[in-house]
């Protein structure tokens, strides 16, 4: 038996160390290692059906597969000099089978190989990725019925701007997280496309039945043409943009968290478990991992313009540098995983201070808009209730006062119209309980919401 190669008969001389190193991509696409197998078991049985291989030959390659699976961990340690993750598992089936083994690689091409073991990879992945995005939903979930009625004062410009129910804060997450959700699912649906079966670039001389191979790997449809199943890396972008998207989310999370658990704010405590010490500060609990969740946005979404880049201007079909598109992928899908693992264990260890949320409810005149919005009920036209409110607000702050806590008397004397319901109206509770359209800030729209996300995931 002749010791197996991928390609060399043209050759006289062997690779350059430097080409070598630079070029073998064994270290990295081993994560590919279950898919490929999957997808060469795949391929002999289309090999068999096409009559290439017997019945008894697709077996013991079946087998030897098999076993290259339970093997690899020994076999990669240390890394052997193969070229990429295609070659070791060829040699090794080669090893075992002897020649039979170097019919495996007949009417496929590692460039339909690769494409197609990417796309089970990105699949397995997203189903990860997607129960840690219900993981997350339901601790954001728990802490928004659990806080259903605690107020909370809602900024613009970081600036105190309107009360609102702590749990509403929670829900907008949910919201920006339930269409993360469905990018990915819309990622997934681009990836279930299979591409064996355009072999090298042109299709393959055998007559493989595709839609049998892409079925046993469980694939829903087939791609349509073999030039560009080789080159299209479009779905890696899809799941690249849904991966910076929902990175992107839960680094705004993060900054409220660390905002909100600032000592100067102290509206949260986030746990022991999700917060570290100073080498330095004996006093210090610091929210290091929501710091570093708050940083992952940035590599990812330069990932999705590595690949850009990467990919920008190859002309058809496969060209070599794609091979290092899977390291821009695995590190995004190392992010993603690990930022939703830490992020989801980490909401259930907030306790929330309601002293210091009321304290601070106690500045930033948060009942402003309200009063503009009483006047303008009165028959004010809102543009000079505004202006009007506007005046109350510099009195107030003269005498050391919130707008709300000013007396009748005081606001009468800017305004005619206020009677004494207007007492009725400035509290945080009446601010909150007025906003009824749906998807409003009202207690009842939220528990209609929270019903809603009860029913649609059967909490
Ligand atoms: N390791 C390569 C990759 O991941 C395999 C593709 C085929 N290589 C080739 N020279 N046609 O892209």
């Amino acid at each position: 038996m002749t010791q197996p190669q991928l390609w060399g008969g043209r050759f006289k001389k062997g690779l350059a160390d430097a080409a070598k190193a630079f070029s073998y991509s064994l270290s990295f696409d081993q994560a590919l290692l279950p898919y490929d197998i999957a997808v060469n078991k795949a391929h002999v049985l289309g090999l068999m059906k096409a009559g290439v291989l017997t019945k008894a030959e697709k077996k013991t390659l079946h087998r030897a597969l098999d076993e290259v699976l339970d093997e690899a961990p020994a076999a990669l340690t240390p890394l052997p000099d193969d070229e990429d993750v295609h070659g070791f598992v060829e040699r090794m089936v080669v090893q075992k089978v002897g020649d039979l083994g170097k019919k495996m690689h007949t009417g496929k091409s590692r460039n339909d190989q690769v494409a197609t073991d990417v796309r089970l990879y990105i699949k397995h992945h997203i189903s990860d990725i997607n129960d840690l995005i219900h993981t997350t939903l339901k601790a954001l979930y728990d802490l928004a019925v659990c806080h259903k009625e605690t107020v909370f004062p809602g900024f613009t410009h970081l600036q105190i701007a309107q009360p609102v129910v702590l749990a509403h804060h929670v829900l907008a997450y949910i919201e920006k997280f339930k269409r993360d959700q469905n990018r990915f699912v819309d990622a997934f649906e681009r990836a279930d496309v299979c591409p064996l079966g355009s072999a090298a670039m042109a299709g393959p001389n055998y007559g493989i039945d595709r839609l049998m191979v892409a079925g046993e790997l469980g694939f829903s449809d087939i791609t349509l043409n073999s030039m560009d199943a080789v080159s299209d890396r479009d779905f890696m972008f899809d799941f690249l943009y849904a991966a910076s998207m929902i990175t992107l989310h839960l680094s705004q999370f993060c900054e409220e968290l660390i905002f909100w658990s600032s000592s100067v704010v102290g509206f949260i405590r986030i746990g022991d478990e999700f917060t570290t010490g100073s080498s330095i500060m004996p006093q210090k609990k610091n929210p290091d991992i929501a710091e570093l969740i708050r940083g992952q946005a940035g590599p990812v979404v330069g990932q999705f313009m590595g690949l850009h880049e990467m990919v920008k201007g190859l002309p058809l079909t496969y060209n070599r540098d794609l091979q290092n598109d899977k390291l821009l992928l695995f590190q995004a899908v190392d992010i993603t995983t690990s930022v939703l693992e830490c992020f989801s264990g980490m909401i259930p260890t907030i306790d929330v201070n309601k002293d210091r949320i009321e304290s601070a409810m106690m500045s930033g005149h948060i009942l402003a808009t309200e009063l503009a919005d009483y006047l303008s009920q009165k028959g004010v036209p809102f543009r000079d209730a505004h202006h009007v409110v506007g005046q109350m607000v510099q009195h107030a702050d003269s005498v050391g006062k919130q707008v709300h806590e000013l007396s009748i008397d005081e606001l009468k004397g800017f305004s005619p119209v206020v009677e004494l319901d207007v007492s009725d109206r400035l509290s945080f509770k009446a601010a909150i309980d007025q906003k009824q359209g749906i998807g409003s800030t009202s207690f009842l729209q939220i528990q209609e919401r929270l019903n809603q996300l009860k029913e649609e995931f059967k909490w």
